[in-house]
C-alpha cells in the first residue's frame, strides 16, 4: 500500500463523498478538498488545517477551472495524488495541465473528457467500437433537427452537443417542444427512445484496464412517481435487488473493454472514471450516455460499501497499475441517497433560510452538495442540490427507513425532498430484465 496525501478538486456531494472515503484508508495521511465546502473543511480542520488561515483560505478559494491554483494548492498540501471530481475542469484539460507538474492525477486526458464533452464524438466512439446504443444523427441545422425528429418519432429524444450540467437533453411527446429544444441548442444529438429501466454503472479505468464498481439506480427527475424535469439527480441506491445476475460482466464485455480498446488504439486512452449510463431495453442493453467523473448522487450511496481503500484504487488507476489491485469486494448491506435540494430547483434554486443537521446517528451519513457558512456561521444553501442524505440498511426497506427518519429531523425550510426514492424496488416491483 503507498502512503497517500489527497487533493480532491470540486465542491460538490461527489467530492464530499470521495473525501470521506478515501479518509477511511490507514495509509492516507490526508485528504483535502479544494473549494470543498463547509464539511470538508472541517475535514481540513481534522487534519491541522484552519480554514480561517492562509492556507485555508488558499484551499477553499481553488478555482477548479483554473489549472494554475489547482497545482499551486497540491503542490503547498505536497499531495502526491489529485482526484479530479466534475467533469467542466476535465474538459478544459485540468488532468493533463496536473499530470504535467509531475503528480499523478485520477482523471480523464482534455481528448478523452470529449466522450462525455460532446456527444457525438461518444457515438462515433461507440460506433467504432461497436458499443450498442440508440441509433442517432448529428443535426447542425433545425431542418435536419426536424427531419430526425420525424425519423426517429415520439416519444423524441433532443441532447445538446455540449456540456450542459445534466440540463441539455430533453425527452417528450410533444414534437414543437423538441424543435425548440434543438434550435435553441444546435448542434445537437437526435436519438431514438430507449424503453426500460436505467443503470448507472462506474468503471474505474487506468487507460488498459477498467474495475467495476456495483451498478446504481439514480432518479434523474425532480417529482414523485418520476415526473417534472431533469435534474442531476434527487436520489440513488445500490446494489439493484432487480438486476440481471450477469450484468456487470456483460457491460465490461459488450461496453467497457470494446471502449477502452478503442480510445487507446486512437492514442487517447481513457484513464479516469468511465460512467456508463444505461438502458436495459427489451432487445437488450444500450448505453444512453457515458461521462467521464463520477456520478452524483450515486457516488453517495455507492462508495460506503466499498471495502477495498479507494485511495489506493484512484491511485494504482492513476498510475495505469490497476492490475495490481485484486477484485473489490462489497459490505453485504444496501445504501440509499436522498437528495434534499433547495426549492427551484432545477430552476433557479433558493438561497434563503438557514440549515439546521441533528446530531450524527448510526447508519446514517450527511453528504453536503451546495451548502455555504453565511456571515454568522450558519449553515446555508448555495446550490440546487444541498445535502446528501446516505443511509444503509439490511435491505431497501431499512436502509429507507434510517434515510428518511433522519430526513424528517432535519430543520431546512426552503428544501424539498422526493418521499419515493427507492420505494418500487424495496418492495420487489422492478421485473428483472433479459439481457
Ligand atoms: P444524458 O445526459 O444523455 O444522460 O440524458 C439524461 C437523461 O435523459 C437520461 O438519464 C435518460 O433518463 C434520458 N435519456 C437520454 N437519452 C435517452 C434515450 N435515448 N431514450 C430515453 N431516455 C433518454
Ligand atoms: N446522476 C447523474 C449524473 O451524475 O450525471
Amino acid at each position: 500500500m503507498v502512503k497517500l496525501t489527497v487533493l480532491v478538486v470540486g465542491s460538490g456531494g461527489r467530492e464530499h463523498a470521495l473525501a470521506l472515503a478515501i479518509a477511511r484508508d490507514v495509509e492516507v495521511e490526508s485528504v483535502h478538498v479544494a473549494p470543498g465546502n463547509p464539511a470538508t473543511w472541517a475535514l481540513d480542520a481534522q487534519y491541522g488545517i484552519d480554514h480561517d488561515s492562509d492556507l485555508g483560505k488558499r484551499i477553499s478559494s481553488v478555482d477548479p477551472m483554473d489549472s494554475a491554483s489547482v497545482i499551486e494548492v497540491a503542490e503547498e498540501l505536497g499531495v502526491n495524488l489529485v482526484v479530479v471530481g466534475p467533469e467542466a475542469p476535465l474538459v478544459a484539460g485540468l488532468a493533463d495541465a496536473v499530470r504535467d507538474a509531475g503528480i499523478q492525477c485520477f482523471g480523464a486526458s482534455k481528448a478523452a473528457a470529449q466522450l462525455e464533452g460532446s456527444k457525438n464524438f461518444a457515438k462515433q466512439i461507440m460506433t467504432a467500437a461497436k458499443v450498442p446504443t440508440a441509433r442517432s444523427m448529428y443535426c447542425t441545422t433545425a431542418a435536419e433537427a426536424s427531419w430526425a425528429l420525424s425519423e426517429f418519432g415520439a416519444p423524441y429524444v433532443v441532447k445538446d452537443d455540449g456540456l450542459a450540467a445534466g440540463k441539455g437533453v430533453v425527452v417528450t411527446e410533444d414534437r414543437d417542444e423538441a424543435l425548440a429544444h434543438a434550435k435553441a441548442c444546435l448542434p445537437v444529438v437526435i436519438e431514438e427512445y430507449l424503453d426500460g429501466p436505467e443503470v448507472s454503472l462506474f468503471v474505474i479505468c487506468d487507460g488498459n484496464k477498467g474495475l467495476p464498481l456495483l451498478p446504481a439506480q439514480d432518479f434523474k427527475r425532480v417529482g414523485e412517481g418520476d415526473t417534472g424535469p431533469n435534474t442531476g439527480g434527487m436520489g440513488a441506491y445500490c446494489p439493484l435487488p432487480w438486476a440481471p445476475e450477469n450484468l456487470v460482466s456483460k457491460v465490461m464485455k459488450k461496453v467497457v473493454k470494446p471502449t477502452l480498446k478503442e480510445m487507446f488504439n486512437r492514442g487517447i486512452p481513457f484513464q479516469g472514471l468511465l460512467y456508463v449510463g444505461l438502458a436495459l431495453t427489451t432487445k437488450g442493453l444500450r448505453v444512453v450516455e457515458f461521462n467521464v467523473r463520477f456520478g452524483d448522487p450515486e457516488t453517495e450511496a455507492v462508495l460506503p460499501l466499498l471495502k477495498y481503500p479507494l485511495g489506493q484504487i484512484l491511485y494504482a488507476a492513476a498510475a495505469g497499475s490497476l492490475g495490481d489491485i485484486p477484485e473489490l469486494t462489497w459490505d453485504d448491506e444496501v445504501s440509499l441517497v436522498v437528495v434534499y435540494a433547495a426549492n427551484g430547483y432545477p430552476g433557479v434554486p433558493s438561497k434563503q433560510g438557514t440549515i439546521t443537521i441533528p446530531p450524527p446517528v448510526d447508519q446514517v451519513q450527511v453528504i453536503h452538495c451546495g451548502t455555504g457558512l453565511d456571515e454568522n456561521g450558519d449553515l446555508v444553501p448555495r446550490g440546487g442540490r444541498v445535502l446528501g442524505i446516505v443511509a444503509q440498511g439490511e435491505d431497501l426497506i431499512e436502509a429507507r427507513e434510517n434515510a428518511y427518519s433522519f430526513l424528517e429531523e432535519i430543520d431546512f425550510p426552503g428544501g424539498f425532498y422526493r418521499s419515493d426514492i427507492a420505494q418500487t424496488a424495496s418492495v420487489d416491483r422492478i421485473p428483472t430484465p433479459t439481457l
